[in-house]
């Protein structure tokens, strides 16, 4: 069965360069050879979009992009993966953000720089439309919510508020803050708890937000702080499911070749979520976001060989 999802937060272009590049810096910037280059739509909502929108949903995806060559990229691609763009707001005269992944030197992730966006990572202001638009949904999910300070408002939190009223289930994957924001982070989050049912962070994420040391530990705060679910993912070594009954960790599926580990997380999530969504036991919810997570590694980026349903079952 397919749902209909609402997706909020920000979608933005990430460009991976993929090759073989001296590690001495002498050699290194006298060189100049070939290497594979993509140009991919991304985001942590475009990512998580774009996998649940793989596996058979309807999205209700709401954002920004700028009036620019970035934005009119991400407009057309959305499109071209059958995602409405209606209700992604075009501001103008800003400039679109973009991540660059230099995969020269070995690793599948780093290094990596950025250019921030000039627009919101979602509309300021949540218009009535878009707000029914989000709500005409089965499940209403927010992607990189500390990414922007500047979106902390109470449009957002009576979003997930009417969300929870109308018994339509939510859910959150923060990633983490992109100015300088001292830990505890759940002081940012608190007044959301009781209109999220579902967390998704990963180690570091989950340390930050609790103030805690050990990983247990802060499973145990999120759950006891009030989310229903909490899934904390743990890179090479697999995820952490639980809820206020049981806390399941859940192995790894190594992959025979990982091209590179850019947005894993995100599709972990859409894995995840899907499992939930179709009622399935948190453990086996888990193994469906270590199954998507898994599959997204042996392609560019999240969203290249993330799987259609069928290939979610194991
Ligand atoms: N090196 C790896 N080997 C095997 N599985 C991995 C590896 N890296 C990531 N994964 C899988 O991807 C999932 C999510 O990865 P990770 O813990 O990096 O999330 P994240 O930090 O939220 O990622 P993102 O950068 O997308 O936000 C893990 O739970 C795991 O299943
Ligand atoms: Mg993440």
């Amino acid at each position: 069965m397919d749902y209909k999802i609402g997706v909020i937060g920000p979608v933005n272009l990430d460009l991976i360069i993929k090759g073989n590049a001296p590690t001495n810096i002498n050699e290194l910037i006298e060189w100049a050879d070939l290497s594979d280059v993509y140009c991919i739509t991304a985001g942590a909502a475009g990512n998580v979009a774009q996998n649940l929108k793989k596996l058979g949903n309807e999205i209700h995806l709401v954002s920004c992009v700028a009036d620019d060559n970035f934005g009119t990229i991400v407009l057309s691609s959305l499109k071209k993966s059958g995602i409405q763009t209606d209700f992604i707001t075009v501001e103008e005269g800003k400039e679109g953000g973009i991540a660059i992944y230099i995969l020269l030197f070995g690793d599948n992730k780093r290094p990596a720089t950025y250019k921030m966006p000039t627009h919101h990572g979602w509309p300021h202001e949540i218009s009535e439309s878009m707000r029914n638009y989000l709500l005409d949904t089965d499940l209403l999910h927010s992607s990189g919510y500390l990414h922007f300070s500047d979106l902390w408002n109470d449009d957002f939190l009576n979003l997930f508020k009417e969300a929870k009223e109308k018994g339509i289930k939510t859910s959150m994957d923060p990633q983490f803050p992109l100015k300088p924001l001292d830990p505890p982070w759940i002081k940012v989050i608190k007044p959301l708890i009781p209109y999220i049912d579902i967390l998704m962070v990963d180690e570091s994420e989950a340390i930050n937000i609790t103030g805690l040391n050990e990983i247990n530990e802060a499973a145990d705060m999120l759950i006891t702080e009030g989310f229903e679910i909490v899934a904390i993912k743990l890179g090479e070594r697999g995820a952490i499911v639980l809820d206020k009954d049981i806390s399941e960790q859940i192995s790894a599926i190594q992959p025979k070749i990982i091209i590179d580990s850019i947005g894993a997380g995100d599709a972990f999530d859409a894995g995840f979520l899907q499992g939930l969504l179709e009622g399935k036991t948190l453990k086996n919810s888990g193994k469906m976001g270590i199954k998507a997570a898994s599959m997204s590694l042996q392609g560019i980026d999240s969203t290249e060989k993330f799987p259609t349903r069928a290939l979610l079952d194991f």
